[in-house]
């Protein structure tokens, strides 16, 4: 793999930050990739601290295996799973960061063989694992027009999604969609490419990828098992890399920090509203964005957001 094929940490610098790496920590990186943040985590912790990396990628297993450290564990599996490994190591309550890092990596992207890419032809995959599920092929050529205009609206939020949906099926009458670089043609046809920098196939390849990996399903069940698994005072920091995601972030955050405010007349007590308010587990520390040198030195950090909260009790 060329070098500019290798995917570069985003926010490095901050990740390592706002973890506020203890020696004898225990760190969770959901989305390890190709270990860029992961091996940076490992420089800080001690012989006491522990690394429990997951990616549901199984090309990820071999950047893992270059990592020879025994405080650090690889697990291939989807981060909403990870409550069940936290109960088998016996880390719940006791796990003193969680780093998300979402979305594909420039590996998955530069291969064309994922069926990521719509610069590089490839087949129509999409899949961080493709031995489940069903590939973005199979569902373009198998739901109905209004399932595929609902897809690019919601996950997309492609405002020619209707036109987009029509022409899909229209084509799919003639042949089957099986490339990459053949949907991006039939989508390129209908979508007025306003910003030269931003290619019109963006948001539809974007919508197929998060609907197929069921990704906002994935962020949301490990936000909520974050607040069982991590000890007091331990930090969440998740970046992501759409609006969609931060949102989702960013509405969870809020909500399980913010103390709730009660209208005068409303009849609960004090007691009441106090016990409401103790549920609120989270404290919002920081939103950071790249610098402008790092979105110089890579593109692909322009639209990050890395939002950090820490919990204030368990
Ligand atoms: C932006 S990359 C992470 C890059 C990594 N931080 C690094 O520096 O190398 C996102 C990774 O998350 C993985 N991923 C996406 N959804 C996942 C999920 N539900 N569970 C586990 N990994 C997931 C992808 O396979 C991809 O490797």
């Amino acid at each position: 793999m060329s070098k500019k094929n290798y995917h570069i940490p985003v926010l490095l610098k901050e990740v390592i930050k706002y973890l506020k790496i203890k020696k004898n920590g225990i760190y969770v990186d959901c989305t390890f990739g190709s270990g860029g943040h992961s091996k940076n985590i490992l420089k800080k912790i001690g012989k006491h601290g522990f690394l429990y990396s997951l990616d549901k990628d199984p090309y990820s297993i071999n950047f893992s295996k270059k990592i020879k450290n025994k405080n650090f564990k690889f697990i291939n599996d989807s981060f909403e799973n990870f409550i069940k490994y936290a109960k088998k190591f016996n880390i719940i309550k006791k796990i003193d960061g969680i780093i998300l890092d979402l979305g594909f990596s420039t590996n998955q992207i530069k291969n064309k063989k994922r069926g990521f890419s719509f610069v590089l032809n490839g087949p129509l995959d999409m899949r961080y694992n493709q031995k489940y599920g069903i590939s973005a092929k199979e569902w373009i050529n198998n739901s109905n027009k209004k399932n595929i205009f609902e897809v690019i609206k919601k996950f997309g939020q492609e405002k020619f999604a209707s036109k987009i949906s029509k022409s899909i099926v229209e084509y799919r009458k003639k042949k089957k969609i099986e490339k990459t670089v053949e949907l991006s043609n039939i989508i390129n046809k209908i979508v007025y490419k306003k910003n030269k920098k931003i290619n019109p196939s963006t948001k539809t390849f974007q919508a197929i990828r998060i609907y197929i990996n069921k990704e906002l399903k994935c962020i949301k069940k490990i936000l909520k098992d974050s607040l069982k698994i991590l000890s007091y005072k331990g930090k969440l920091l998740v970046i992501s890399f759409n609006s969609l995601e931060d949102k989702i972030i960013k509405y969870f955050m809020k909500c399980n920090s913010k103390d709730i405010k009660i209208p005068n007349k409303l009849p609960i007590t004090n007691e009441e509203l106090k016990k409401i308010n103790s549920k609120k587990k989270l404290k919002i520390l920081k939103k950071i964005f790249p610098s402008k040198k790092e979105i110089k030195k890579n593109i692909r950090s322009r639209s990050a957001i890395l939002r950090v909260a820490e919990l204030k009790k368990i």
